[in-house]
């Protein structure tokens, strides 16, 4: 509904942010209100009776009860605290229902990116695409640990937990490309776990669906390496400059020796990749964490031939 900035939040983006961002104002405001009568009220209490004054005998105010005051401070919040319940628990039902019609999206949360399935077998990873004005419902767990799937601009939030799902859902009011963030911090690149929801018309969600398995035709196999090094998120884990991150640098490796954790060494070569791809905690290189999580069933074998060939091309 509310697509406008406002003053204290992002431009929404759902057709839930605008009541989402009416009852947050609504407190914010009513606190502010509230903070100035008793600001006032402390301020003018303290100069009226202030020491030197009531040193003067008869200045102090004798009275120490008043009924019909007593009864306004505890009735008035208890109003407001109503308002806000039933308000918000109005939202709130909005927000958990999911309407009949929407399209179901599988979203998995892992150390640290997202990755979305969609119905018609597509996978993507980092990115959400969704057609504009039609209710969608994310279904979510995690492979590891407690993430929370974050979108300000829909208003939404929602804990992603392993062994079990969780539900949320949103209907985008606007074509863009919005931030998601994990809103639970979840190990060293918490803040690094980012990714986009995609708003797109629904001709043009239509084509994407279609085109959705990719285009390994057109493009070498070097840069459909790249492409997916990027969008499988690879790059969050693995640099490509000599550093080591969370796993080993990828430049230069072909061909190499390497200490596995545990004992024996390997030569990288294209069957220690792919397996280091699909089976990740099979051989463990020395000095690493056996983190990574598996690739299987989210590459298929034109994919993992890709990545390999541009894992080879990096000098
Ligand atoms: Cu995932 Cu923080």
């Amino acid at each position: 509904m509310d697509t406008t900035e406002t003053l204290l939040l992002p431009p929404g983006g759902s057709t839930i942010a605008g009541e989402v961002d009416a009852l947050f104002y609504f407190i914010v405001y009513a606190s502010i209100a509230i903070f100035g009568i008793v600001l006032f009220g402390i301020i003018y209490l303290s100069i009226k009776y202030r020491t030197e004054k009531a040193a003067v005998e008869g200045t102090t105010s004798g009275v120490s009860h008043n009924t019909r005051l007593e009864l306004a401070w505890s009735i008035i919040p208890a109003i407001l605290v109503i308002i806000v319940f039933i308000w918000g628990f109005n939202v709130y039902m909005k927000m958990s229902i999911v309407p009949k019609d929407a399209m179901e999206v599988k979203v998995t949360a892992q150390k640290w990116f997202w990755s979305f399935d969609y119905p018609d077998g597509i996978n993507t990873v980092n990115e959400l695409v969704v057609p504009l004005g039609k209710p969608v419902k994310l279904l979510m767990s995690s492979r590891d640990v407690i993430h929370s799937f974050f979108v300000p601009a829909f208003r939404i939030k929602m804990d992603v937990l392993p062994n079990r799902y969780t539900l949320t859902w949103f209907e985008a009011t606007k074509i863009g490309r919005y931030d998601i963030m994990c809103a639970e911090f979840c190990g060293d690149r918490h803040s690094e776990m980012l990714a986009k929801v995609r708003v797109v018309s629904e001709r043009e969600y239509k084509e994407w669906l279609e085109s959705g398995t990719e285009t390994a035709e057109d493009i070498t196999p070097v840069d459909y390496g790249r492409a997916l090094f990027r969008t499988k998120a690879c790059y969050t884990c693995h640099n490509v400059d000599g550093t080591s991150a969370v796993g080993p640098a990828l430049n230069g490796i072909v061909g190499k020796r390497r200490a596995l954790v545990g004992e024996g060494e390997v030569t990288i070569d294209e069957n220690y990749l792919r397996e280091s791809i699909l089976e990740p905690r099979a051989s463990i290189a020395a000095g690493y964490q056996p983190v990574m999580p598996t690739y299987q069933g989210m590459l298929n074998d034109k994919q993992v031939d890709a990545l390999i060939a541009y894992i080879k091309s990096l000098k």
